[in-house]
Parts: structure tokens; sequence; C-alpha cells
């Protein structure tokens, strides 16, 4: 990479920002297409992220990532917002157009995105969710915009986040959703006629690498089984979705679609999918040792 004085740069604010799979993702791609842009990490306090935001506009920075914990307090320092990332209410990608700061969710586009390129349509699908957090609720909006059917399930016995996500989705798009605390008995119930199982919690996540919120049981072919845990990449979930001859949909996949999105926002060139795909692996596996 070579920095210039015409060098565009993006980054991403967060904190813990270390980890992240933005950096040499993005980076590769725009040497692969011989941009001249540059992409780096930044980490932000909470109490810094106004001062962080309207310092990247002031930089003229072309775009920036925004990650947790920032994805909902970044929306009031924003000058517009894209209607499915209002409607969410979390922004993960800035665009910077001439110091009007425009937020988007990819994070839900990379979902859709990561099923449609496996021809996988959740139009009219019957969809179990797992999960009821900030991943959820974004995935729980996307499907539902396609007039999936969804069941959601929780393991608070509240069910209280799961009851905000389906009457935010009743009031915008009129839409019913169901919502149960996460037991095996209401798992095996609402699988019954499921076309597709997604995973939108953390169970699976490495360290914890050995656990599945599903009972393997419970897996059949023809259920198509996405997981948005990509660490590691074949969670037990989607291996022993794999086994039972169900379609899997790997978090990677989404990892690299939401990062694909705003590469297209901040260059306009479509985005080298396979290459980003490929570098993200090859940082994961460095993480893991
Ligand atoms: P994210 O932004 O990644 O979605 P989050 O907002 O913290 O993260 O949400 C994590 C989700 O994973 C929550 O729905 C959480 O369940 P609770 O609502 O019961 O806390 C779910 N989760 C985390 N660990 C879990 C576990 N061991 N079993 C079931 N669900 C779990």
């Amino acid at each position: 990479m070579n920095i210039s004085g015409k060098t565009k740069i993006c980054g991403l604010i967060g904190d813990p920002v270390e980890h992240t799979m933005s950096p040499v993702m993005h980076n590769a791609a725009f040497d692969k297409l011989s941009l001249d842009y540059a992409y780096l990490p930044f980490r932000v306090k909470p109490e810094e992220l106004p001062q962080a935001v309207s310092g990247l506009k002031a930089l003229n920075a072309t775009g920036f990532n925004v990650t947790i914990p920032h994805k909902v307090a970044v929306i009031p320092l924003l000058d517009e917002l894209d209607p499915l990332a209002e409607k969410i209410g979390a922004v993960n990608t800035v665009v910077n157009d001439n110091g009007v700061l425009k937020g988007y969710n990819t994070d839900a586009s990379g979902f859709l995105q990561a099923l449609l390129e496996r021809e996988v349509e959740p139009k009219s699908m019957n969809i179990v969710l797992l999960g009821a957090g900030g991943a959820a609720r974004a995935i729980a909006y996307i499907l539902s915009e396609w007039n999936a059917r969804l069941t959601i399930l929780n393991r608070r016995e509240e069910l209280d986040w799961a009851k905000a996500i389906a009457a935010n989705i009743r009031k915008d798009l009129g839409k019913d959703i169901e919502v149960f605390e996460l037991l095996p008995a209401h798992l095996a119930a609402a699988l019954e006629p499921a076309d597709i199982l997604v995973n939108a919690t953390s169970v699976g996540m490495s360290p914890n690498s050995g656990i599945s919120p599903v009972p393997a049981q419970l897996m059949k072919s023809g259920l198509v089984v996405v997981d948005i845990v990509y660490n590691p990449v074949r969670t037990k979930l989607l291996q022993d979705a794999a086994a039972a001859g169900a379609v899997t949909v790997e978090g990677l996949d989404m990892l690299v679609w939401q990062g694909a999105l705003a590469f297209e926002k901040w260059t306009g060139k479509k985005p080298p999918f396979d290459l980003m795909k490929e570098v993200a692996l090859s940082e994961l596996e460095k993480n893991e040792k």
C-alpha cells in the first residue's frame, strides 16, 4: 500500500478493535483493485464518540465502519440515515458525502446477501431465529421485510427483548412474530415446520466452540442453517447441521458481505468478495493462535 497525498481514508470505530478482520479485508480489496484508499482501526471510548465522529468528518474521511459498542449511539451524530438502518436502529457503515455523514446497516443486508448468494430466498419461509440481541434485531427486520414467517426463541425468561423486536416489526410492517423461551420443547416444536434456522446468539463461539444452541437430533435435511458466529468458521451447530444433510451458511459469509457492501458504498466498485473472504479467513486463523 502506498499512501500519497491523494489517499482516501476509511476506518473502523469501536472498542475493542484489536481482533477486527476489517482492515485486512478492505486494504486487500483496495490493493487488488488498485484503489488509492487506506483503512485504519480506531479504538474510541464511548465518551469520546462525538469527537471521533466529528473528527473523521473534519479530516474528510471517505467513510467508516462502526462496531460494538457504538452502533446505536452513533445515530444522533449522523446527518442522514438510510431507511433500513433507521428502522433497525443501528448503523455499522457511514459514508461521508462531501461533509454529509449518512448511516447504513450492512450487517442486515450482508446477512440477506449471504442467503441470496446460496440461492436461499427467505420469502414466505418459516424461520426460527435464536437470540434477541442487536444482531437478531437486524436479522428479524430484514427477514420480515422479505415476508418471512418468524419465530424468535430467547433464553431470557422475561422475553422482553424478543417482544420488543416483535412489537417494532408489528408497528412498522404489520407482521406478527411468535416469541418463545429457548427451551428444548419449544425448539423442537418450532423446528418442525421450519425452513431456515438462524443462530443469532453467541453460543458456540470460541473458546466455547464445543457447544451448540440446538440438540443435534433436531437437525434435518432440507433445513437451511445459518450461524452468525464466525469464530470458529465451522461451529458445532453447522457441523451437526451438515451431518444431518442440512444446507449450512457460515457466519464468515455474513461478515465478509457486510464488509463488501460497505466497500461498494465507499468506492462505487464491485467488491472482490472471494479475496476478502480469503484474507479474513487467514486473519481469523492467525488470531486463533
Ligand atoms: P449481539 O449484538 O451480537 O446480538 P447481544 O446484543 O449481547 O449481542 O445479544 C446476544 C444474544 O445472545 C442475546 O439474545 C442472548 O440471550 P439473552 O437475551 O438471554 O441474554 C443470547 N445468548 C447469549 N448467550 C446465550 C446462551 N448461553 N444461551 C442462549 N442465548 C444466549
